[in-house]
């Protein structure tokens, strides 16, 4: 049975981050509901990869587009490459960033400005450009990738530079909502939990050598602080993005949802 709230047919997707573990299930979500999907990010081989990947589980072609979403110049290589390669372009998803864990007291200033950059920043810069084209068809739906990080601090120390530019894209997800509704354009962000990804795989690495554990056990004692008593897996996030690309969520803006196992309940 067709459900138009939630059908994406013929609807064009660019995911920043898309060869990334969230933004490549966010993907592989989006081109299930019928969307046709671009991924981008810097890497042209791991695009490439995704690329395949995603057209062995789905059995579409995706497009790719290498560039850093960073830098103003390549994002406005990406929104003219992503029209000629989709047609249009209605569905936005900013799955792009890194986490550097580092004692607030000791942390690399240079690092923080790289996050800054890569998680935040960069999530300005697709929202003015593919802002533009939004406003000009008078249609969009722009999706960013928060954190439960962005409304709840870690009770240890290493996440002064994360926690600082998730709490920004809630912000900046807001504002530019604001900016946006009347363009018929939603901008609204999702706030996981911990979930396994190539993201985390150095943090569960070291956490886990720290607790003197194995890494199988560290991730069972994550879910475990988790009211549905498991840690996060990146398909837990796809109904959410799906929702948010669809006419479904056409009245929702500047919204932060949390598909985290209940963390943000008891946090
Ligand atoms: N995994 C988690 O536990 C978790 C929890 C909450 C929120 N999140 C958020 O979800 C998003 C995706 O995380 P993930 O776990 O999927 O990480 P991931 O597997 O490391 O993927 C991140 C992706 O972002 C790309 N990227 C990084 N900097 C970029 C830039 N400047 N321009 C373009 N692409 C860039 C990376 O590719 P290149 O390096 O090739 O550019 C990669 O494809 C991030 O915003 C993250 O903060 C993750």
């Amino acid at each position: 049975m067709s459900n138009k709230l939630f059908d994406l047919t013929g609807k064009g997707a660019v995911v920043i981050g898309g060869a990334g573990g969230l933004g490549q299930a966010i993907a592989q979500g989006l081109i299930e509901a019928g969307a046709k999907v671009l991924i981008s990010s810097r890497k042209e081989d791991a695009l490439k990869k995704a690329q395949e990947e995603l057209k062995a589980a789905t059995g579409k072609s995706v497009e790719y587009a290498a560039g850093d979403a960073s830098v103003e110049a390549d994002v406005e290589a990406l929104v003219k490459t992503a029209l000629a390669k989709l047609g249009d372009v209605t569905i936005l998803v900013n799955a792009q960033g890194f986490n550097k864990k580092q004692d607030a007291l000791d942390f690399d200033i240079d690092v923080f400005r790289q996050m800054l950059d890569a998680n935040i920043t960069s999530f300005m810069i697709s929202a003015k450009h593919f802002g533009r084209h939004f406003k000009e068809t008078g249609y969009g739906k722009i999706i960013n990738l928060s954190s439960v990080r962005g409304k709840i601090a870690t009770k240890g120390t290493g996440n002064a530079g994360y926690c600082a530019t998730k709490g920004a894209v809630d912000m900046l997800t807001k504002q530019i909502a604001s900016e946006f509704g009347p363009f018929g354009v939603t901008v609204n962000a999702i706030g996981p939990n911990i979930t396994a990804t190539p993201m985390m795989v150095s943090v569960f690495e070291k956490r886990a050598a720290d607790a003197g554990v194995s890494i199988e056990q560290y991730l069972k004692q994550q879910g475990e602080g988790n009211p549905m008593r498991k840690m996060g897996d990146p398909v837990d996030i796809v109904g959410t993005a799906v929702f948010l690309a669809a006419p479904a969520s056409d009245f929702m803006t500047g919204n932060i949802l949390y598909p985290d196992g209940g963390l943000t309940a008891i946090g």
